[in-house]
């Protein structure tokens, strides 16, 4: 691999000679330090490495950002707004284009050649998306959808809520989970939010039990994002369980957790998980999906069929026969082309996406430790699910879920 110099690092380089050459550097460091800092830039950049060996673990980082992202340097732009939606490393454009310059694809319904080598494609994809959330293709199916909303929205409108059903949500939903709501309610069925508890903006746990625990004949769902994109709590996955003993189903929103953080559903196994590609890697837009617990499809009732989602249709006997899941979810035509290549998953399956899991258990593990939470009032790591709160006493009722 070529040795290359990328400017953010070589930046830091500098930050710090600059530093070390002020009063403050001087008193800290020894004279051998400061004779190698006070150089040049780039025997500072030396020093500083002697110094921080461990700066280099993670020049896989700097590699990656000179190759796939160096339009960021190039546009000296900071880029930060991940939970709004990733950035596409330019290896994925350039695979994709390779992709479609060589190949010729037919729509996927079809059964000629080209469709059928799109199809091909197309349910790789549906196989990448499992192994990356580790799910059995025995448990979950893979419904593509336009993005976490379109998920949303496929739960919405077919979940049996009739007969005494039941809908609890959290205050901190994206609007797109709250609007099952209007969906659950059109049915007659009973819905309860649970509220946050301030400062922590965390989900009351006492009134999300007491919700839980709330004696129902009918079908039962509850809705809570593994991260919310409002007040950017992470929400214990062990509420998953739990609400399955109670007899609930769960579908957890986990648009703005997939992007920085694994989910297993080896160990997890919510009903339903809605998210969207492109907030993981940027590109393409327009492709999310719906994970759905196959049992959990079973006792959803369509409202409507569409092309792509029926077997057969009778105009005359007024009938119609669904396909299987997942067509049976699937309206229309799949947005096949950009759904299609494997090479969307090329940054988490390979050499790249190593670092990125590396980065995702370091910031875990970091999250976890106890120097992350000093100074926070309640130091309850996130993900634990443990009874907490020194603020229930107060808890405030916020009423803006939001998009
Ligand atoms: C937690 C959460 N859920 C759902 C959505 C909706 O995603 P989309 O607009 O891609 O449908 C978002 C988008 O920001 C989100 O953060």
């Amino acid at each position: 691999m070529a040795q290359r110099q990328p400017a953010s690092r070589f930046g830091v380089a500098i930050g710090l000679w600059c530093k070390a050459r002020g009063t403050e550097g001087r008193a800290a460091r020894s004279a051998p330090a400061r004779a190698a800092v006070s150089k040049h830039p780039r025997s500072a950049l030396a020093a500083f490495r002697a110094r921080y060996p461990q700066y280099a673990q993670t020049a896989l980082l700097d590699d990656l950002r000179a190759h796939g992202y160096a339009r960021l340097d190039r546009e000296h732009q900071v880029y930060l707004d991940y939970t709004g939606g990733s950035l596409y490393a330019i290896s994925q454009i350039e695979e994709h284009v390779a992709l479609l310059n060589r190949y010729v694809f037919g729509n996927p319904h079809s059964i000629n050649p080209t469709s059928l080598a799109m199809t091909k494609l197309v349910e790789e994809a549906r196989h990448a998306v499992l192994r990356y959330f580790n799910a059995s293709a025995d448990e979950y199916v893979v419904i593509f959808t336009a993005n976490a909303t379109g998920a949303l929205r496929l739960i919405a409108e077919a979940y049996p809520f009739e007969d005494d059903g039941h809908l609890v949500i959290t205050y901190d939903n994206h609007n797109s989970a709250v609007g099952i709501r209007e969906h659950a309610r059109a049915q007659g069925a009973h819905l309860t939010y649970v509220p946050l508890v301030v400062p922590d903006m965390q989900v009351d746990e006492t009134a999300l039990f007491e919700a839980l625990d709330q004696p129902d004949t009918g079908s039962k769902l509850f809705v809570y994002p593994a991260q919310s994109n409002y007040t950017g709590v992470q929400h214990p996955l062990e509420w998953i369980a739990s609400a399955q003993e109670r007899g609930w189903d769960v579908a957890l929103d986990a648009a703005s957790f997939v992007p920085t953080n694994r989910l297993d559903l080896s160990r997890w196994h919510p009903e339903f998980v809605s998210l969207s590609f492109y907030k993981m890697f940027g590109y393409p837009t327009g492709v999310g999906c719906l994970l759905a617990r196959r049992a959990a499809l079973e006792k959803l009732h369509r409202p409507a069929f569409s092309g792509g989602t029926v077997m057969a249709v009778s105009v005359v006997a007024d009938s119609h026969v669904m396909l299987e899941p997942p067509a049976a979810f699937e309206d229309g035509t799949v947005n096949y082309r950009p759904a299609s290549p494997g090479a969307h998953w090329h940054r988490h399956d390979s050499h790249s996406g190593e670092l990125s899991d590396q980065l995702v258990d370091r910031a875990a593990r970091r999250r976890a430790s106890p120097h992350w939470h000093a100074g926070r009032r309640d130091p309850r790591p996130t993900r634990s699910g443990a009874a907490r709160s020194n603020h229930r006493d107060q808890p405030a009722r916020y009423g803006w879920p939001h998009g």
